[in-house]
């Protein structure tokens, strides 16, 4: 018999075998291996604390429906991406093609972020992002295998701007990391502000994740405006809080922010961040029971209180969750699974809160004041609040 002949005849075997069902074990025990979830988020650095909370609630969600999904057992691999942009690729790259992950669940910065996006749509890996707001994502370059759980970096701030001139600050100074996250920020304050009549007197700004606040500081106070308003976040924020006081500002010139300002930080701002004002689509004091449950059982977990980042890598779980389950753990099965992603109701401690057609939530934004090392929520500054999405062809 000749080679090609050989050839032919084993590959009709093979097809008969697989129509008739011979091959099924085979292919059965690889959708029913272990499911590989990839962390990539910050373990060092500025935002460390931003990288474990998240983790801690995405394993919390997990480890409440039974330690599976879609009754698969999962694997998890972890990379500290440092918030680094210019590794960016290279750390997504190595959990995509090393690893080969199923999902990938990351990250906090938006500049990392980007280089995620774009191994996501190159290798067309399930994509989640637990925190990055990068416009871009979910406006320009979205696509079907990246969701976003937490918010687009204008969200926060497009809440901020009408409280602060309802409040009478009609000249506010803007500061913050002159990065995506911080420039989109601003976008959103400029918006809502402009919009309401405020005027902005000036935009101060300084590289990430640069801590030097004083000489700036001095330049808010020189220009002395009715209110400034920010982006920080993480060990940065909790020293902008404290710098701000120690420079003699606080009680004299009223702090706003987006609500990224003031979380993970209380206990290492102190006092220094009473009375700050900000907008979020969270609030530790929520007085929900789905709010207090979590609470409680995060902090029985891991033996220390909740933030909006453990909320996000939470809901990040729970939105998994929905999507395994309706495709019983097969993470090939994409059109269906992005079906009911798209379509999923997260029930989160924040509040329920829906998919936008370009895949970034659709949330409340509550207004928060500190008091007491507590985000206490005193009203709603905007309701079911969605980014617009343009640019993203699926929109
Ligand atoms: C971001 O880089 O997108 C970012 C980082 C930290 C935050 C919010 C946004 O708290």
């Amino acid at each position: 018999m000749s080679t090609r002949r050989l050839v032919l005849t084993r590959s009709a075997a093979l097809m008969g075998a697989a129509s008739a069902g011979l091959l099924l074990p085979e292919i059965v025990r690889a959708q029913s291996g272990k499911l590989k979830v990839g962390f990539m988020l910050p373990y060092t650095g500025t935002f460390s604390q931003l990288g474990m909370a998240i983790e801690n609630g995405f394993r919390l969600a997990i480890n409440e429906q039974g330690g599976k999904l879609g009754g698969r057992e999962i694997e998890y691999f972890k990379v500290d991406d440092e918030s680094d942009p210019s590794k960016g690729i290279e750390n997504a790259s190595k959990l995509v093609q090393r690893d080969k992950v199923d999902v990938l669940v990351g990250t906090v910065h938006s500049g990392v972020q980007m280089g995620i996006q774009k191994v996501a749509r190159d290798s067309g890996v399930l994509s989640l992002i637990p925190n990055a707001g990068v416009h871009a994502a979910t406006r320009g370059l979205c696509a079907p295998n990246v969701f976003r759980t937490s918010f687009s970096n204008s969200q926060p701030t497009r809440a901020l701007g009408k409280v602060m001139m309802d409040k009478g600050h009609k000249k506010t100074v803007w500061i913050t990391w002159k990065y995506a996250a911080g420039d989109e920020a601003f976008e959103g304050f400029k918006e809502s502000y402009t919009a309401a009549g405020g005027t902005i007197i000036k935009e101060l700004g300084l590289p990430f994740p640069n801590v030097e606040f004083q000489a700036l500081l001095t330049e808010i106070a020189a220009l002395k405006p009715d209110a400034v308003a920010c982006f920080f976040a993480g060990g940065g924020a909790a020293k902008f809080i404290r710098d701000y006081a120690a420079a003699g500002l606080k009680g004299k010139i009223p702090l706003y922010g987006s609500g990224f300002l003031t979380e993970g930080v209380l206990e290492a701002a102190g006092p220094a961040a009473d009375g700050i004002i900000t907008t979020m689509h969270y609030s530790d004091s929520l007085d929900t029971p789905r709010n207090k449950q979590f609470r409680l059982e995060y902090v029985k977990a891991y033996r220390s209180q909740p933030d909006v980042y453990a909320v996000q890598g939470y809901d990040t779980g729970l939105l998994l969750i929905q999507g395994a389950n309706a495709v019983k753990g097969d993470l090939n099965a994409k059109p269906a699974l992005y079906k009911a992603m798209e379509g999923a109701t997260i029930d989160s401690p924040r509040g329920k809160w829906t998919m936008s057609k370009a895949h970034n939530p659709v949330q409340d934004i509550y207004l928060r004041v500190v008091e007491n090392k507590e985000n206490k929520v005193i009203g709603i500054a905007a309701k079911a609040l969605a980014d617009s999405g343009v640019g993203c062809k699926m929109a």
